[in-house]
């Protein structure tokens, strides 16, 4: 069975850590021979035996394993977190244009729940020279919170229930700070309703902003359309997953998206 996959441009990957990184998240580091080094951004469509494929970003390329940082939501994540060390999963990748960086700027890194491992990965390539903004609900929910301290210039936590730094969302401690911290760009991932007000708040202080978008992905190389951006027909998997503010504000995002069906849903 597996044989046939690899025909098919599949890797086998080798677990050789694993990492709780909290309650419902773990970071698997994959032993696999993928065809280029993914950049921060980019992400692999991944199978763990009896599962579906998934699309997950790349949170690190650590002493030549490649990480994932994965939540448990579903069938498939279910059966990753399953998994112990030295399991095979079958991966594919990497995909995706991945976040443009200049050394030259100054960032500003807002990231929702899993949605900061992404950007760690960025945190690391510029080290020292971001600003991480991570919002959680609690403070059970915070995730790599060591490495964000060693590789950003600064980092600041925002709680919904106040157990940990600023009291309230990360969108109330971003509209705090836009005002006091010094920074040219602001990269958002996490929740797409969260995505797009910081995208508003962006706008309104002329800063620029790129986002990485989480669509339902069945292909994952641009043939099946089921992460249609629309009016624009722009692909996620290819096109993105990363866009920025000029592309985002002619297209539905934050407001609508595709369900499994292919039907336009609006985003609550
Ligand atoms: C480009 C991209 C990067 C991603 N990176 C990460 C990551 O780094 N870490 C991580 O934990 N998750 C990531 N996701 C989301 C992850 O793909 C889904 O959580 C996963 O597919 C759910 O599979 P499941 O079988 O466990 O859940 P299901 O049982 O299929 O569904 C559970 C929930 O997950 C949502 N979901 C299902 N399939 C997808 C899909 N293909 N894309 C997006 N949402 C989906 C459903 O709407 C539902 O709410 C990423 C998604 C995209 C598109
Ligand atoms: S996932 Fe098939 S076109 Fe994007």
């Amino acid at each position: 069975m597996v044989y046939r996959y690899l025909r098919h441009g599949f890797k086998r990957a080798i677990i050789r850590r694993i990492i709780d990184e909290n309650y419902y998240i773990k970071s698997f580091y994959l032993d696999v021979n993928l065809p280029k080094i993914p950049k921060p951004g980019q992400f692999l469509m991944i199978m763990p035996p009896n599962g579906e494929e998934i699309p997950i970003s790349v949170s690190g390329h650590i002493d030549g394993l490649i990480r994932l940082t994965i939540a448990r939501v579903g069938y498939t994540t279910n059966l990753m977190h399953k998994l112990s060390i030295n399991n095979i999963i079958l991966v594919r990748g990497p995909y995706g244009n991945g976040f443009k960086l200049n050394n030259d700027k100054k960032y500003l890194l807002v990231g929702g729940g899993y949605g900061v491992a992404p950007l760690i990965y960025i945190a690391e390539q510029l080290y020292g020279k971001t600003i991480l903004l991570l919002g959680v609900r609690s403070k059970r929910d915070i995730i790599l919170i060591d490495e964000a301290q060693k590789y950003c210039g600064k980092v600041f936590i925002s709680s919904e229930d106040g157990s940990i730094g600023f009291k309230g969302t990360v969108i109330d401690l971003l509209e705090k700070l836009v005002l006091t911290e010094d920074f040219d760009e602001i990269i958002a991932c996490g929740p797409e309703k969260m995505m797009y007000k910081v995208m508003l708040i962006a706008e309104r202080y002329g800063k620029d902003f790129q986002a990485s978008l989480e669509r339902l992905m069945k292909c994952g190389f641009g043939i099946c359309g089921s992460c249609i951006l629309d009016p624009l027909g722009l692909r996620v998997c290819v096109d993105g997953p990363v866009f920025d503010l000029k592309i985002l504000r002619k297209t539905d995002f934050g407001k609508y998206f595709r369900d499994e069906y292919g039907r336009r849903v609006e985003l609550k």
